[in-house]
């Protein structure tokens, strides 16, 4: 098959650890990643160190996405329990709201609902919140989107139950939204001894078998795929305590691509996932002249060793994928190129700014 030329992709969950925890990534390190994946708009999600909760800490994290990011970006405000007023201020600025209904990395957690309330009641109607929740939070989640009639985007869904919850949602006309992530997609716990346990640590987890041919039944339903990329390096995964999260952004799109190429999934579906409906679901301005060329045919194996990402490992070790990334246009700039990041850091914009606005 000739080189396949497809629109940039959109990944709106990615963790930059920028800035808190550069060991693991940082805005340069973290938008090549972005780059070498065919994925040239990245939304940064709020739990890094300090957490993006007030107006100060998400001007300090956009400073460096400024400084240092190569393809373009927005950045979500988290929630917190001590979040007020501040932060909605930035409600225009940001990529949207980031609500955290269960424990995961980082302290920004809503363990009461009153806060759940609080935050959906506060934050301007028209702009996207995103929910982290899993099984019972997650139907506390629909049933908010019901009640407040809002559209609320879910991340991370991960198994049969809450995917059936979302299907009946759904239908009965509930404005909820979700993305999957390529490890649910691909990965089960019976791949947990394979992987190791330390660093199959993930939140959500990776899901029963069934859970995961489940999302793949239930394909329709899925609006997005994202990367929920979340770096550590593999001294913390295989340390003491291991935090939880993979990096994949540089793995998303050749395991969509190998299944395309097993009949499992279309073009046309990774498009619309990666593409048409990120843009829709969070209202991001077109990329004019920027498209990704790919050689559907190219086979090769995974290795986190080759990767752009500072944390230096993927679960998918030693797979073997067809469809690699060739180059990479972004704004009418070469961005990737045969293995190699051409655009210099500092060259992505942020895309909630207007562009005459920028310094
Ligand atoms: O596995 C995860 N890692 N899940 C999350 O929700 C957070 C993420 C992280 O930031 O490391
Ligand atoms: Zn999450
Ligand atoms: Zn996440």
């Amino acid at each position: 098959m000739p080189t396949l030329r497809l629109p940039g992709l959109v990944d709106v969950h990615v963790h930059m650890r920028d800035p808190g925890a550069t060991h693991k990534e940082d805005w340069d390190t973290g938008t090549a990643a972005a780059l070498a994946g065919g994925i040239t708009a990245v939304l940064a999600m709020p739990n890094t160190a300090p957490p993006i909760a007030d107006a100060e800490s998400f001007d300090g994290a956009l400073a460096q996405a400024r400084k240092k990011a190569r393809c373009d970006y927005a950045q979500f405000l988290g929630a917190g329990p001590e979040t007020k007023g501040a932060v909605f201020h930035a409600a225009e600025r940001a990529a949207g709201l980031k609500m955290y209904l269960d424990q995961t990395f980082g302290p920004l957690r809503l363990d009461e609902m009153t806060l759940w309330a609080e935050a959906i009641e506060q934050w301007p109607r028209d702009l996207p919140i995103a929910i982290h929740a899993e099984s019972r939070t997650l139907a506390a989640a629909v049933l908010m989107a019901h009640l407040y009639d809002r559209p609320l985007h879910l991340c991370h869904v991960s198994t049969r139950e809450e995917i059936l919850l979302i299907r009946k949602a759904k239908e009965r006309g509930v404005p909820v939204t979700c993305e999957v992530c390529p490890h649910h997609l691909f990965l089960s716990q019976a791949d947990i001894p394979r992987i190791g346990e330390g660093r199959a640590e993930v939140r959500p987890r990776l899901a029963a078998p069934e859970d995961q041919a489940a999302l793949w039944e239930n394909l329709d339903i899925i609006d997005v795929f994202a990367t929920d990329h979340a770096p550590h390096t593999l001294a913390e995964k295989d340390g003491e305590n291991p935090p939880p999260g993979f990096p994949g952004l540089e793995t998303a799109l050749p395991l969509l691509l190998t299944a395309v190429g097993e009949g499992r999934l279309t073009l046309e579906d990774i498009i619309s996932r990666m593409h048409e409906n990120p843009r829709r679901i969070f209202n991001l301005p077109e990329q004019p002249h920027t498209w990704i060329e790919v050689d559907p045919d190219a086979e090769w194996e995974i290795r986190g060793e080759a990767q752009l990402t500072r944390c230096g490992w993927t679960p998918f070790e030693g797979k073997n994928v067809r469809g690699k990334v060739k180059k990479v246009v972004l704004r009418g700039s070469t961005a990737y190129e045969n293995g190699k990041v051409i655009v210099r850091t500092g060259y992505g914009r942020n895309l909630r700014e207007n562009p005459s606005e920028e310094p």
